[in-house]
C-alpha cells in the first residue's frame, strides 16, 4: 500500500502534533452534492449505490475532488448489518429507512444470525478495498458502524422513530431480551469493523446516533457497555499503524468522562456542548472531534468563518482536535458554504499549532 501523503487526521486522533487542524464532515458524500445525486440516479437507488463498490468508491471521492478534506469516509450505511441479519432493509422516498421484518420477541432475537462480514457484507469490504486503492495514500480512509443500541432501535421499531416506544418497551419489560440482541450486535460489529480494518480502513467511527435518548443509567447499561465491548474486540494496529477509534454519541455531552474510559481514542461531539469545556473535562485522555452545528452552513461564508474561529479558539492551543460538524451535513446545504467551512479551518488553525 502507498504511504500516506496527508496523515494529519490520524495524528490528531492520537493527539500528536499537526501543522493545521484536520477537517472532514459527517455525510460528506451525500445529497447536497449534485454529482452525488447524478451517481445515485445512475445506480438506481441508494442501496444499489452502496452495493456497487465502483460507484460507492466514486461517491466517496467526490467531496475530495471539491475540497481539501483530510479524511475520506467509506460510503455505506449503518443499517447494512441488520440487513445482513436478514431483516430486509429498504428505503421509502421521504420516509427514511424501513425493515421488512422487525425484532419483537425473544424468539426473534434467538433466530437472528450473526453475519460473517467477509461473506455476507462482501460488498462493503470490497468497497473499502476499492476506495483504498483509488485514494492511493492521499488521505486516510474511515470505516464505520452503528452502535448496538442505535441499530437495535431500527430493528425493533422497523425504521426511524421519534420516541423509541417499542425499543423502550423492550428495555423496561424484557431487559434480558434487549441485552441478548445488543450482545449479538456487538459480536457482529466487532467482526464487521475488523474486516473493514483488514481491508484498509485506517480509523473507525462508531455512530451512536440515539444514545442521547437514554437516561444516564440506561446509557451506561444499554449503549456504552456494548460500545466498550466492541472497542475491546477491535484490531489495535494494522500495517504498522495504530487504528484509532472515534466514539460518537449524539446527545452524549453529559457523559464524556465515562465515554473517555472505554478505550476510544477520540470522542465525537455534537454542537450542544462547548468544545473548550469538553476539553477541560476529558482532553488529557482522548482527542475531540467536532462540533459545528451543521445549520451554521445556512449562514454566509463570513458567518461560517466566524463560527470556525470561535470553535478553534474554544479548543485553544495544542493537539487533539479534529474539526467536524456536530452531525451529518444537511441535504439542503450549499456546496460553496461547505467549502467555506473547510477552507476556514485550515486558514485559521495554523496559529494554534505553533
Ligand atoms: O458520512 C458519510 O458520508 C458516510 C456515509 C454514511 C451514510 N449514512 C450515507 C447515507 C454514514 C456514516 C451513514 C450513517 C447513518 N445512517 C446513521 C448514523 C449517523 C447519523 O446520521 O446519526 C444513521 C442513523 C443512518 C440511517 C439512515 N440512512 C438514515 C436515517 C437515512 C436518511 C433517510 C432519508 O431518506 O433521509 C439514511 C440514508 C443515507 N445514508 C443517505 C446517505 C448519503 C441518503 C440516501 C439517499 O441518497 O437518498
Amino acid at each position: 500500500m502507498s504511504p500516506l501523503k496527508n496523515d494529519r487526521f490520524l495524528r490528531a486522533l492520537l493527539r500528536q502534533p499537526v501543522d493545521v487542524t484536520p477537517v472532514w464532515m459527517m455525510r460528506q458524500a451525500g445529497r447536497y452534492l449534485p454529482e452525488y445525486r447524478a451517481t445515485r440516479q445512475q445506480a438506481g437507488d441508494f442501496m444499489a449505490l452502496c452495493k456497487n463498490p465502483q460507484l460507492a468508491c466514486e461517491v466517496t471521492l467526490q467531496p475530495l475532488e471539491r475540497y481539501p478534506l483530510d479524511a475520506a469516509i467509506l460510503f455505506s450505511d449503518i443499517l447494512t448489518v441488520p440487513d445482513a441479519m436478514g431483516l430486509g432493509l429498504y428505503f421509502e422516498t421521504g420516509e427514511g429507512p424501513r425493515f421488512k421484518k422487525t425484532v419483537k420477541t425473544e424468539a426473534d432475537v434467538v433466530a437472528l444470525p450473526i453475519p460473517n462480514a467477509e461473506k455476507d457484507l462482501d460488498y462493503v469490504i470490497n468497497a473499502v478495498k476499492t476506495i483504498r486503492g483509488a485514494l492511493n495514500g492521499r488521505v486516510p480512509l474511515i470505516g464505520f458502524s452503528g452502535s448496538p443500541w442505535t441499530l437495535a432501535t431500527y430493528m425493533i421499531e422497523g425504521g426511524s422513530s421519534k420516541d423509541f416506544r417499542a425499543a423502550k418497551n423492550m428495555m423496561y419489560q424484557q431487559p434480558q431480551v434487549l441485552h441478548m440482541l445488543l450482545d449479538k450486535l456487538a459480536v457482529s460489529i466487532i467482526d464487521y469493523l475488523n474486516a473493514q480494518i483488514r481491508a484498509g480502513a485506517q480509523a473507525v467511527q462508531i455512530f451512536d446516533s440515539w444514545g442521547g435518548a437514554l437516561s444516564a443509567a440506561a446509557y451506561q447499561e444499554f449503549s456504552l457497555a456494548y460500545m466498550k465491548k466492541i472497542i475491546d474486540g477491535l484490531i489495535k494496529e494494522h500495517d504498522g499503524r495504530k487504528v484509532p477509534v472515534i466514539l460518537f454519541t449524539k446527545g452524549g455531552g453529559l457523559w464524556l468522562e465515562s465515554m473517555a474510559t472505554t478505550g476510544a481514542d477520540a470522542l465525537g461531539l455534537d454542537w450542544t456542548i462547548d468544545i473548550g469545556a469538553a476539553r477541560q473535562r476529558v482532553g488529557s485522555k482522548v482527542a475531540l472531534q467536532g462540533n459545528m452545528d451543521p445549520s451554521v452552513l445556512y449562514g454566509s461564508p463570513q458567518r461560517i468563518r466566524d463560527e470556525v474561529a470561535h470553535i478553534l479558539a474554544g479548543f485553544g492551543h495544542g493537539e487533539g482536535h479534529v474539526m467536524n460538524l456536530g452531525h451529518g451535513i444537511d441535504q439542503h446545504t450549499s456546496p460553496e458554504h461547505a467549502g467555506a467551512f473547510i477552507n476556514a479551518v485550515h486558514e485559521l488553525s495554523a496559529k494554534y499549532h505553533q
